[in-house]
């Protein structure tokens, strides 16, 4: 009979919460919980608007579109399509990946290319191939939130380039790697999403991008460009890929989340010949070859369906989200200051200087809207007084009465600092300190 083991026989370990606590590798220190994940439980109950995640709206994909593929797979290829595949990835999908990446402007060879367990594990190869610790990676600031996480597993220091809008501003970017390279450290890549950026939906214009390719070119910095959101423009497209101009000095990742569905886990890395290398051992080292399965059923729906026609519907249902939201902005907060994005998913909005979009959120929840405070987008406490706002995925009727509820609690966190700052007899409450406590009804 097994006897379940306690702490007290761990030898020099535990504590009473974890018994294995001091055993993690250092590099697990970056992977703390956010605060924000517990109300985001309760942010996911039906009566609460949530304008937090950016979760496609699959529901536009017609469903039999996915069923025939997978059936058709299953009836000329099933043995194969459920057996283990490539560590590089599927030849024949990669193929069609290249007549996706062209309408970007990206020409590229089929071997260049890599596979991977959605582009969010491509991130995290491509980090684990370049970072030690402690080594430099440049992000626009505001960034992607997983990539932050990504690059804090690696104990990468990430220092935020300054961004307005028209992308990266090619001047802070100069500053910022002369500062550094002063200090001795060294810069590993400029990690960037040009097109729609998540979280601001803001789009690099073409002039900064050959600029920001030439300032990484002469510093021998890698670039990486992260572009999941390109082909969703609602007003034209947008500029080419940095990839497009530049072969030997970008890492570029693409997915099948946002133009046809995340559950499938298929995204890729393009790559110059020596990283591409490493990247096919480190992704068969992680998960010996990506998923068959996925990778043959999307292959089937590219060949079969016509998929511009459905990246042209999530175009046509976004596009109207993103109306809804900005007219509920206007007519609800009309005096916030917020991006109006061409394109992708996200909205990034500006509240009063004294309101701190974290402390605020569970009062938001209480009112039945939720969204992503700004400081989730950076490595270094900026972003207190922004946040995120998702219309990918609730109908414009419900964008617009989650703004409505979000205005009122707004306005009511205007009023309460309003009294207190007008209340001399009580000056230890500042907005940062006097939200420090949960607020009762959430405790
Ligand atoms: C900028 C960015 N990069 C990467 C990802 C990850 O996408 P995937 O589903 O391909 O892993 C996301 C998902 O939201 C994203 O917004």
């Amino acid at each position: 009979m097994g006897q379940r083991m306690t702490t007290a026989h761990i030898p020099g370990s535990g504590n009473n919460l974890d018994q294995w606590y001091g055993h993690y590798a250092a590099r697990t220190a970056g992977l703390a919980a956010s605060e924000v994940r517990a109300l985001f439980a309760v942010a996911s109950r039906p009566e609460v608007v949530s304008l937090a995640g950016g979760m496609p709206f699959v529901s536009a994909l017609p469903k039999e579109l996915i069923s025939g593929a997978i059936e058709r797979v299953m009836a000329t290829r099933g043995a194969v399509a459920l057996q283990y595949g490539s560590g590089q990835g599927m030849p024949a999908l990669r193929e069609q990946i290249l007549e996706v990446m062209a309408l970007e402007g990206i020409r590229a060879g089929v071997d260049d290319l890599v596979v991977t367990t959605g582009s969010q594990h491509a991130l995290e190869l491509v980090t684990k191939l370049f970072i030690n610790p402690g080594d430099v990676v440049l992000a626009e600031g505001p960034s992607y939130v997983t990539a932050i996480t990504v690059f804090k597993s690696f104990q990468a220091d990430i220092k935020h380039v300054a961004m307005d809008e028209f992308g990266l501003i090619p001047e802070a970017l100069r500053e910022s790697i002369t500062q550094i390279k002063a200090a001795g450290k060294t810069i590993k890549f400029l990690y960037t999403v040009p097109t729609f950026s998540n979280p601001t939906g803001i789009t690099l214009t073409w002039e900064r991008r050959l600029e920001v390719l030439e300032i990484c070119r002469s510093n021998g910095i890698l670039v990486l460009e992260d572009n999941p959101y390109g082909l969703l423009y609602f007003e034209g497209q947008p500029p080419h890929a940095m990839r497009s101009v530049e072969e030997d000095g970008v890492v570029y990742l693409g997915t099948f989340s946002k133009t046809l569905a995340p559950g499938f886990r298929v995204g890729w890395a393009l790559a110059p010949h020596a990283i591409r290398e490493k990247l096919i051992l480190a992704n068969e080292a992680a998960v010996l070859s990506p998923s068959s399965f996925t990778q043959h059923v999307i292959s089937e729906y590219l060949d079969s369906a016509d998929w511009k026609g459905q990246i042209e519907t999530f175009r046509g249902v976004y596009r109207e989200r993103r109306d809804a939201m900005l007219a509920a902005l206007g007519d609800y907060l009309p005096d916030l200051s917020w991006t109006t994005p061409a394109g992708g998913f996200y909205v990034w909005v500006t509240l009063p200087d004294n309101i701190d979009a974290k402390s605020m959120l569970p009062r938001a929840v209480k009112e039945l809207v939720a969204y992503t405070p700004g400081t989730a987008f950076y490595a270094d406490g900026s972003g207190r007084n922004k946040l995120r706002l998702a219309f990918c995925y609730p109908t414009p009727d419900f964008i617009r009465e989650g703004i409505r509820r979000l205005s009122t609690v707004i306005n009511g966190e205007r009023e309460l600092l309003n009294t207190f700052s007008q209340t001399t007899a009580l000056p230890v409450m500042r907005p940062e300190t006097s939200m420090s406590n949960p607020p009762a009804n959430l405790g």
